[in-house]
């Protein structure tokens, strides 16, 4: 299949609406009944761990049809030393420009970015199904856990050079603003398009299965 004709650039101010607007229609129903995800971008982007850099859209004849953000995080090493590392999310492209590879494009390309400005690794909460397919480990692997000192089937990680985390596992902490408050997330909403709420749906059912997926460590 050729490949399509896609631009990937930093977020613009004039974007933040498209590209908000753009994140609803990929997450809306899909995780959960409505969505989150597009006020967490716009509350993120203010926040001082926030990565201008590493905020890419995709552009497709003038329109914003995909888009990525990472904000920095860390990891409290058993080693007894701190690594900032990236958290990936969201990551979101249009329904009707999803499957063509554009997913994949903008997480090579922001990858290859965070290399070069020298941070160590990505870490995210996602379906390892398709995470798998872009260099991505489940954090067990590197005896990464959750910051309540969980193994998480969700819980994954790249490395952006080799031994980039030393070989030490370490209890991932994420910045609190994924911890979204939903009735701010509500009054947010207000400003988008009426769109139906859907509940049990098969990606809903699948990702609280996989959110569920927590073990001890031995
Ligand atoms: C996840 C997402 C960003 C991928 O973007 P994309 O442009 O469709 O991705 P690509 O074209 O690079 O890859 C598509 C492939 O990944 C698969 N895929 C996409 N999401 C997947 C998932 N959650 N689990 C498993 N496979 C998935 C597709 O089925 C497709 O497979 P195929 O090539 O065999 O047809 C996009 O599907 C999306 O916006 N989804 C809704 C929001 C979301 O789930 N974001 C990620 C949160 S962790």
């Amino acid at each position: 299949m050729k490949e399509m004709d896609i631009e990937l650039r930093v977020e613009r101010p004039e974007d933040y609406r498209e590209t908000e607007n753009l994140v609803r229609e990929a997450f809306w129903n899909h995780y959960s009944p409505g969505c989150n995800e597009h006020y967490l971008l716009h509350i993120m982007r203010d926040c001082q761990e926030f990565v201008p850099e590493l905020n890419i859209v995709a552009v497709h004849q003038g329109k914003i049809v995909g888009n990525v953000v990472y904000m920095k995080s860390r990891i409290e090493g058993d080693d007894g030393k701190t690594y900032e590392v990236l958290s990936l999310g969201p990551i979101a492209v249009l329904p009707e420009f999803q499957s063509a590879g554009i997913g994949g494009r903008m997480l090579d390309y922001t990858k290859k970015i965070a290399r070069d400005m020298g941070f160590r690794a990505v870490l995210l909460c996602g379906d390892p199904d398709y995470y798998s397919r872009h260099g991505f480990i489940p954090a067990e692997k590197l005896g990464i856990r959750t910051a309540d000192n969980k193994y998480a089937a969700a819980l994954q990680v790249c490395e952006l050079h080799e031994g980039a985390l030393s070989g030490t596992g370490g209890r991932y902490y994420e910045n609190s603003i994924y911890e979204v408050d939903e009735t701010a997330v509500k009054e947010f909403d207000k400003y988008f398009p009426v769109k139906a709420i859907v509940t049990g749906t098969p990606s809903q059912q699948r990702f609280q299965i996989l959110s569920g997926m927590f073990r001890d460590v031995d």
